[in-house]
Order: C-alpha cells, then structure tokens, then sequence
C-alpha cells in the first residue's frame, strides 16, 4: 500500500512538473529588415519566456540611455483586435507604476499606432500620457507576423536592473484596450540586469504554495487514506493495534489538513480579488474541513459496542470517512489542475480509486478462497 502510494506520487508530481521548451529560435540571429533602418541591430538581445516576446537593446551606461526594439508576434494585418505592451516599472515590481509603451493596428486604416501610457491602477484603460523618464524615437512596424515597437528610453535613475514587463491584450467594442486575461498571463514580468542580459523571473508558484501543497498531499493524500485502510483491512492482522494506528494517522492527517487549509486561506486573503481563481478548490477544502472535525469530534459520541445504536453509528462513521477520502483526493487533484492545466492530473486520481474500490472486492475474494479451502478440507 505505502508503496503504491508513493509511486502515485512520484507519478504525480513528475506528470505536473511544467516543461519549458523553448519554440521560437534564439534572438541573436535575428537580422533587422533593411526598410528598419537599423544596420547594426543591436548589441544584446532576450529571448522573453511569454508571447515569443524578443527584446533587442543597446545599453549605454554613461549617457544613461537605453535604446529598444521589443517585438511582439501575432501580429499578423487583420489581427486588429489585439494591443501589445512593453514597458519598464522604476517604482515597483507588479503592473501598477509600470511606464508602457504601446502599439496596435489602427482599425480604422492599418497602420501601426504607437503610444505612451504611464499605469497607476488595475482599472487602467491605457490611456495615453507623458512617462517618468523621457523617450525619444518611439516607432513601430510590422514585419512578417510581428509588431517591433522601437524607441529610446532615458534609463530611470540609471539603474543597472530594471523591472520590466510586456503584455498582449484585446480591445472593447468602442476601441478601448481592456485588461489582458489574468490566469497565467500575470507572469511575464521580470527584471532585467542591461549589463549582463540576465533576466529574472518572479517565481512560478508563490513559495507558500509549495508547503500548502505537500502538507495537503501529506494529509488527504497519504495519512487519510493509509488510515482508513488500515481501519478496513487490517483488523484481522493486527486485532488490537489497528484501532490505535487509525486514531493516530487520522488524527495526525487532521491536524495537518488544519495547518494545510489555513496556509491555503492566507495565501490568497492578502490579494487581490483575481488572484483567487479557484473558489470551487477553496469551497472544497472549507467542506473538508467541516466533515473531519464532525469526524473527529463524533468519536467522543460513539455508543459502547453492544449499544443498539452502534450499527448506525458505523455507518455513518464510514459513509463520512469515505466521503472525505474521496473529497480529499479530489482537491488535491483539483489544485494540481488549477496550478499547471494538465488533464493527466487525473491519473493518480483515478488509480488511487480504482485501487481503493479493488482493494474491497480483493480482499472479500481473498476471503471467500480461504473459507471455501478451509471448510472443503474440514470435510
Ligand atoms: C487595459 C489595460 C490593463 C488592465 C485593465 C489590467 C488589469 C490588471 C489587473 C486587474 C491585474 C491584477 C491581476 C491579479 O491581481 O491577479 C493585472 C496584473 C498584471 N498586469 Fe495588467 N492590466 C492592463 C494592462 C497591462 C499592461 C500594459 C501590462 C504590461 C506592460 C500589464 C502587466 C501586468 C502584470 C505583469 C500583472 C501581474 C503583476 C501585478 O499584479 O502587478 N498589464 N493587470
Ligand atoms: C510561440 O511559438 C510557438 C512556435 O512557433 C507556438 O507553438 C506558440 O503557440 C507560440 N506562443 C504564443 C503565446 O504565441
Ligand atoms: C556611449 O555614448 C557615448 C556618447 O555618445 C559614446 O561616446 C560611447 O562610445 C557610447 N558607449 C557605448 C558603449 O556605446
Ligand atoms: C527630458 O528631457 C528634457 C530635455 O531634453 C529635460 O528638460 C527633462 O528634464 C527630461 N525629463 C526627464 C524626466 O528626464
């Protein structure tokens, strides 16, 4: 059993590990169209991990300037719904204070707008406006499928390291550009260190996240479920010990599951509403919650082994702790699909179950083999 669980997950989290395969070949063979005008391209280049992004820039530290070429593809003419962004943020690290530069396809006759637009909320509609640091040369062209929006950026404060970010988003009915889509399109950020062209990128998954998972997985995926099956098949082999090997993995995955719920509460009090995609996997967790404590505190309610009540008492005592197993398991596989939207997230899901409804009819078959040997050679 401990066994099959462990290489569920280890299948588990080696089929949910994200793979970051590189599609778009690498920046630094890329040649400038002669109508660009840029003979000598430019002297470093990024090769940005989100929307096949490229950033091409020289970066002069004594006159404190940057000069740029961002490019964007999906831009094909007759995509004109679709607005892309790059811009670097002095102030802060997210997307509030962050200094854009903007380009479109203008609906009206295809040519390539390009603007500035300074962000200080999330209810942004990208207006245009004046940067904290100066800009010269702002332009853009499309060439092949791509929007290269170039332009030459007074570097604030000089800083070695900027934060930059870049975006892709659509516009309303009226040709107001309106918010990117938030799951998985929040990330691609990064601060960048012109010298060295070493971009950084914030990490994937919050590290709260990480212990919030391992102790749930350690709790509804292992120590819940060991325990009732200790409490379903063991009773014949360890006559008296069983009882005491339930109560305690129940009562260990408990208090960890409680520890694991409120890590996964706090994890997304402190933000904003949108961070919290995944109600259903909150919901579940709270639910989960409510059917273990009632589980844990019935035990204080549980009538002596003659009582006449007993029988009902088992009953819901298993109906209860099956559920929870069940919803358990669920969550877990539930939070996995919400973190990295992999189907194959359901396998262990389904293996641990139909392991589980097996492990019933095994054992009544095991049974029913012994009995049927024992009395034909009592004959
Ligand atoms: C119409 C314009 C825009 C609107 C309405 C908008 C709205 C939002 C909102 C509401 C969030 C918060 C998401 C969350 O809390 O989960 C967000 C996050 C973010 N946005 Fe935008 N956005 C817009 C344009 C842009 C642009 C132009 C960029 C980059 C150039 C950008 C980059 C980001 C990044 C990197 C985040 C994640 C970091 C953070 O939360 O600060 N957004 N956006
Ligand atoms: C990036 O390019 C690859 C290969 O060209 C393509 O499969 C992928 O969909 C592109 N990604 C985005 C976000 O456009
Ligand atoms: C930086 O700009 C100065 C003044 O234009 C120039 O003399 C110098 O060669 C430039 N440095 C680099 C690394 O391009
Ligand atoms: C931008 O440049 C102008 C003149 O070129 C200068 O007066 C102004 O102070 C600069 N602004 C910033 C924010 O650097």
């Amino acid at each position: 059993m401990e066994n099959m669980f462990s290489s569920v997950l280890i299948l588990l989290i080696t089929i949910t590990l994200p793979s970051y395969a590189q599609t778009t070949p690498p920046c630094i063979h890329y040649k400038f169209a002669q109508t660009l005008n840029k003979p000598n391209g430019y002297k470093q280049c990024i090769d940005l991990p989100y929307y096949n992004s490229t950033l091409h820039y020289n970066y002069n530290s004594s006159i404190e300037t940057l000069e740029i070429a961002y490019r964007h593809p999906g831009m094909k003419p007759g995509t004109l719904s679709k607005w892309v962004a790059w811009a670097i943020n002095p102030t802060a690290k997210g997307m509030v204070g962050a200094q854009c530069l903007v380009a479109y396809h203008s609906h009206k006759d295809n040519s390539v707008v390009v603007y500035t637009s300074p962000i200080t909320s999330y209810e942004t509609t990208l207006a245009k406006g004046v940067l904290s640091f100066n800009v010269t040369g702002l332009e853009a062209a499309i060439v092949d499928d791509e929007v290269i929006v170039f332009a030459t950026i007074k570097v604030p404060n000089n800083r070695r390291v900027i934060h930059q970010l870049w975006q892709q988003g659509h516009f309303d009915n009226a040709w107001n550009p309106i918010a990117h889509p938030f799951e998985n399109n929040i990330l691609s950020m990064g601060s960048l260190n012109l010298v060295s062209g070493v971009l950084t990128l914030p990490p994937q998954v919050p590290p709260w996240k990480y212990v919030h998972m391992v102790i749930n997985i350690c709790s509804w995926g292992v120590l819940m479920p060991l325990g009732v099956m200790i409490a379903r098949h063991l009773k014949d082999l360890l006559p008296s010990a069983w009882f005491y090997l339930h109560v305690v993995f129940q009562l260990s995955a408990y208090i960890l599951g409680v520890a694991g719920l409120a890590i996964g509460l706090k994890m997304t009090s402190g933000y904003s509403k949108h961070h919290v995609h995944n109600y259903s996997h909150r919901w579940i967790g709270i639910s989960l919650f409510c059917l273990a404590t009632f589980q844990v505190s019935a035990t204080l309610l549980k009538p002596k082994k003659q009582h006449k009540h007993r029988l009902y008492w088992n009953r819901y005592h298993h109906f209860v702790g099956r559920l929870t197993v069940f919803l358990g398991l669920f969550n877990i596989c539930w939070g996995f699909l919400a973190l990295y939207e992999r189907v194959e997230i359901w396998i262990p899901f389904l293996t641990v179950f139909l392991a589980w409804g097996c492990s019933n009819q095994l054992k009544t078959l095991f049974y029913a083999v012994r009995e049927s040997s024992t009395s034909s050679s009592n004959i």
